[in-house]
């Protein structure tokens, strides 16, 4: 099957790292088109994933900012558009991956009548976008795409609350490549000795530095952690989160834990340092859609404490394979953490049943074939 991928972003975050998964089945004969350069299209040239930046001046691809920005600046976008559609007229589907992706991509599938599949990444509340940009982006897609694939059950229930058709709607989680997460303990124990943090109890947090994504809750939670428990903050702001990257580290400093918690930037050896880690730690404070990096921690064999909120609580049973805890409580996640700082036999347990439970349920191979019959049985219904 020839597909054309589209993506806004030039950084891999989340959505991007799920597309490669997606992509590669299809490589041979489908193309990635960004809206932008950077190093999520070297990962794609790293995978042998045909890639393509296909605007042809500098359109304004913050991720952040609303679908509306995105439709008034439709001007911006009729190059990008038209090179879509030359391009869709040699594909059997267009595979929208994020917002600007969808507003192009809806209105790309209209002029070429190559059909439109969206994947659904994000919780559509007003948790998270403008009542404007809500409305706006389930016309779009009740109006333009023949198949939504959500990442999370919790995905698809914002998207129905919100308007949706639900008729068009399928979850599938994202999948991941499982040796890649089998780790050995020496690794981790040479990161520990590389950070210098032998004789600590890591609290790993992984993410890219954004409000949303609390990186200022685990911090608040430190204070009432044992000297020895530090936390390494693994992730940057992709997308011009500046000023809170300086409150957090405005924080570690009026808090007096500039020796506690650790800014390690954007890094690509993701298991590496969760085998190193003790504990990872997930605080987002508005309902996580999926949340890869949960996943992948239980996949390394590790404990993790999450914000009971969105797609988290489909991934996560409190105390059977991790832990939950109340969105933006940092008493609460500080409980937890000196819990696993003092009971290391149960923790274990229940990491090793967090790496069983997510082996088995986000596979890679069998994520693909679910993905694969829907795009099967679209490309059959709309021949
Ligand atoms: N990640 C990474 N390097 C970093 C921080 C994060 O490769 O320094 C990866 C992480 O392993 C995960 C993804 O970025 O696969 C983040 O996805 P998630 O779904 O957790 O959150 P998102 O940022 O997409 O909302
Ligand atoms: C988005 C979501 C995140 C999810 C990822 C992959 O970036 O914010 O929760 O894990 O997409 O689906």
């Amino acid at each position: 099957m020839k597909i054309l991928f589209l993506d806004q972003s030039g950084k891999p975050g989340g959505a991007e790292l799920c597309l490669i998964d997606i992509a590669k089945p299809y490589a041979d004969s489908s193309l990635v088109g960004l809206f932008a350069d950077g190093d999520f299209r070297k990962l794609l040239q790293q995978h042998q994933i045909p890639v393509e930046i296909l605007a042809t001046q500098a359109i304004k691809v913050n991720k952040d900012s609303g679908l509306l920005a995105a439709l008034g600046s439709l001007g911006q976008l009729i190059p990008l558009i038209n090179q879509v559609v030359q391009r869709a007229k040699k594909y059997d589907l267009i595979y929208a991956n994020t917002q600007k992706a969808l507003v192009v991509g809806a209105i790309a599938s209209f002029l070429s009548r190559c059909p439109l599949v969206y994947h659904l990444h994000d919780i559509l509340s007003i948790e998270h976008f403008s009542k404007t940009n809500l409305r706006v982006a389930i016309t779009l897609i009740n109006q333009f795409a023949s198949l939504v694939i959500a990442n999370s059950q919790a995905s698809k229930q914002a998207f129905l609350e919100a308007g949706g058709k639900s008729n068009i709607i399928e979850v599938v989680y994202n999948g991941f490549e499982l040796h890649n997460y089998q780790i050995s303990v020496q690794s981790g124990i040479k990161i520990k000795q590389e950070l210098n943090l032998e004789d600590k109890f890591i609290i790993g947090h992984f993410s890219r530095l954004s409000p949303w994504k609390g990186q200022h809750i685990l911090i608040n939670a430190l204070v009432n952690c044992p000297e020895n428990v530090t936390a390494i903050l693994v992730g940057d702001a992709l997308f011009g989160e500046q000023d809170y990257v300086k409150d957090l580290h405005q924080k570690v400093t009026s808090l007096g834990l500039e020796d506690r918690v650790k800014f390690l930037g954007f890094r690509a050896d993701i298991p590496q340092l969760m085998t190193a880690c003790d504990l990872v730690a997930h605080t987002s404070t508005a309902p996580e859609p999926f949340g890869r990096v949960i996943v992948e921690a239980m996949l390394c064999g590790k404990p993790v404490v999450a914000a009971k909120a969105g797609g988290v609580m489909e991934l996560v049973e409190h105390e059977i394979n991790g832990f939950l805890v109340t969105p933006g409580n940092p008493q609460e996640l500080a409980e937890v953490i000196n819990s696993c700082v003092q009971d290391s036999h149960k923790t274990e347990i229940i990491a090793q049943n967090a790496r069983i439970s997510a082996s088995l349920r986000f596979d890679v191979t069998t994520i693909n074939q679910q993905i694969s019959k829907l795009l099967h049985l679209l490309a059959n219904n709309v021949q």
